[in-house]
């Protein structure tokens, strides 16, 4: 069931009409806060800026009141901090993501993944990642996710003898990313399953559905927005009942013969390489039988990396398959660097040619750091009143929002024309595409920077040298194609990307 735009609507009138006397609040700020952007509605504030003209009016902000400032958007008082102030934020507990996902009125995770009622998960998922794929563990994992990938490109691309125009939108690479991250979480034994497969890349997109609603209703109170964009929740849709029962019918046999190969093995027993195998382990999530209980739990578990892993990764291999599409300058050069490595490897990728993609390295940072979108979609939320470095203060509950372009487009960083790509400006400077710098937080910064930026690019790396390689890949218009602009975030472009078979 989807939610239709007429009962949205209806809910919008509805509420409008009970709170409309609560309308006339006023944000209220006290006297050591950063500036906040003067407005000349009320209620609205700036809400209209930052839905149509976000660039402009960040840009402006950030000019006239410096960093960081406040802005009143959706009956909220945002603080948006930039390039001196992100630092600070990124490295001090007192801003927590996992509260704004948690209570967050724009993403209400947890009323579809129970586990996050608990503020532990996040960390627990976080460990598991940098335990299980971290940058010295992912060597393990180059030959499963070069097969998973090809199987992927075959199947959804495939011959192009004549060229293919291949629709890019509504997440439709997440297949393609899903088969390699199946991989990983559940094994080798299940990944192989279609519909397990499908299960995940379909769980993102279904979720995805829910996040697309603006947050119309936090004008009366964030609550009242939460509590509606989650109404069909509650009278029993759930968009990923059907895919946590896929999930937990092929994932009972497979644990059921893991605890009974190990019971009789005993040493001999050989752990395979995956994060459920991780999890049967673990003191926290590790069990004897496997009960409903264990797997609904185990399920959610690996349905959120699901969701943090996939969408991301998809959504930028995306991006970078249309900024390679639209730059032929590029083409001869990157194309020259991977052929020269297939011939080296024939054809079987180990990590150290992974290494050796150095200006394909560089090419995907710098579709990464001019991703444009004018915000970093994942909102912090102050845990308690914090006083920042330069003596400013903002109080408990404030949603603080990164303002990412201030951040890349740096010109002492990124010279006169920041916003220009420059493709190799990663290879010149020695930095890599998962390395996080203060001038590139794609990934974020600091302790609970993103753990799966390693598998990240890696995949998006041996993805984009295998698509490459096969494949020439143009843009229908031939130019660079235009990104979509919600607000301050931004998505694909959506014409589609024409594929054609290189002459071998
Ligand atoms: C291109 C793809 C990706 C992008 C752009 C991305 C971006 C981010 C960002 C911005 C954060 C917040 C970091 C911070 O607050 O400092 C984050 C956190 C996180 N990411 Fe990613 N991510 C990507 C892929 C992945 C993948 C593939 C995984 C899992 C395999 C993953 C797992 C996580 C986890 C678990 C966290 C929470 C870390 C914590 O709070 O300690 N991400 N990611
Ligand atoms: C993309 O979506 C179209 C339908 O909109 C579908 O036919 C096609 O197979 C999908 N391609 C990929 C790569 O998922
Ligand atoms: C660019 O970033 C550096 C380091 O964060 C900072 O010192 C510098 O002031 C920034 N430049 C501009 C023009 O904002
Ligand atoms: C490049 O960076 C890596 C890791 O960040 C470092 O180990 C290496 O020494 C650097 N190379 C040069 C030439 O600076």
């Amino acid at each position: 069931m989807y939610f239709s735009f007429e009962t949205i609507t209806a809910f919008v009138g509805v509420f409008i009409v009970t709170y409309i006397i609560y309308w006339v609040k006023k944000p209220r700020i006290s006297k050591n806060e950063p500036p906040m952007v003067p407005y000349k509605i009320p209620i609205i504030g700036h809400t209209l800026n930052y839905l149509f003209n976000a660039e402009k009016f960040l840009a402006e902000c950030r000019q006239q009141h410096g960093d960081p400032f406040n802005i009143y958007v959706f009956g909220q008082v945002n603080t948006i901090v930039g390039n001196e102030i992100a630092q600070e934020v990124y490295r001090t507990d007192t801003f927590s993501k996992s509260s704004a996902m948690r209570d967050g009125d724009s993403f209400p995770l947890n009323r579809v993944l129970k586990i996050l009622e608990y503020p532990e998960t996040l960390e627990q998922v976080a460990k598991t990642i940098r335990e299980v794929i971290s940058a010295a563990k992912l060597p393990l994992y180059t030959e499963r996710m070069q097969k998973q990938l090809m199987i992927s490109i075959n199947k959804e691309i495939g011959d192009c003898s004549n060229p293919k125009l291949i629709i890019t939108a509504n997440s439709n690479f997440s297949s393609m990313i899903a088969r390699p991250v199946a991989d990983i979480l559940v094994g080798q034994e299940i990944s192989k399953n279609e519909d397990v497969v499908k299960a995940f890349a379909d769980f993102t997109k279904d979720f995805a559905s829910i996040l697309v609603i603006p947050p119309i209703l936090s004008f009366i109170h964030p609550k009242v927005h939460s509590q509606v964009i989650t109404l069909p929740l509650r009278f029993g849709w759930n968009p990923i009942r059907k895919h946590m029962i896929t999930l937990k019918e092929h994932l009972r046999p497979v644990l059921e013969k893991r605890l009974k190969d190990k019971e009789i093995l005993g040493d001999k027993y050989e752990p395979p390489l995956d994060i459920i195998e991780y999890l049967l382990n673990d003191p926290e999530y590790g069990t004897k039988v496997i009960t409903d209980d264990y797997l609904n739990k185990i399920c959610e578990f690996l349905f959120f990396i699901v969701v943090v892993s996939i969408h991301t990764t998809s959504r930028h291999i995306t991006f970078a398959l249309y900024d390679f599409a639209g730059r032929p300058e590029l083409w001869d050069d990157i194309y020259e660097e991977q052929v020269r490595i297939d011939k080296e490897c024939i054809g079987e990728l180990s990590p150290q040619h992974i290494n050796k993609m150095v200006k394909l390295d560089s090419f995907v940072r710098e579709s990464l750091r001019t991703f444009d979108s004018a915000l970093i979609p994942l909102p912090h939320k102050c845990l308690e009143s914090y006083t920042f470095k330069n003596g400013m203060s903002i109080p408990k509950g404030r949603i603080v929002q990164t303002y990412l372009m201030d951040i890349h487009y740096n010109t002492t960083a990124y010279g006169p024309e920041p916003r220009s790509f420059l493709p190799y400006h990663g290879l010149e400077n020695n930095f890599s595409a998962s390395k996080i710098d203060k001038n590139y937080l794609i990934f974020g910064s600091g302790k609970h920077a993103c753990p799966g930026r390693f598998l990240a690019v890696n995949e998006i790396k041996i993805g984009m040298h295998k698509l490459i390689l096969n494949y020439h890949i143009k843009t229908p218009s031939g130019k660079i194609e235009e990104k979509i602009h919600f607000g301050p975030f931004v998505s694909p472009p959506v014409s589609g990307l024409i594929f054609e078979n290189r002459k071998k």
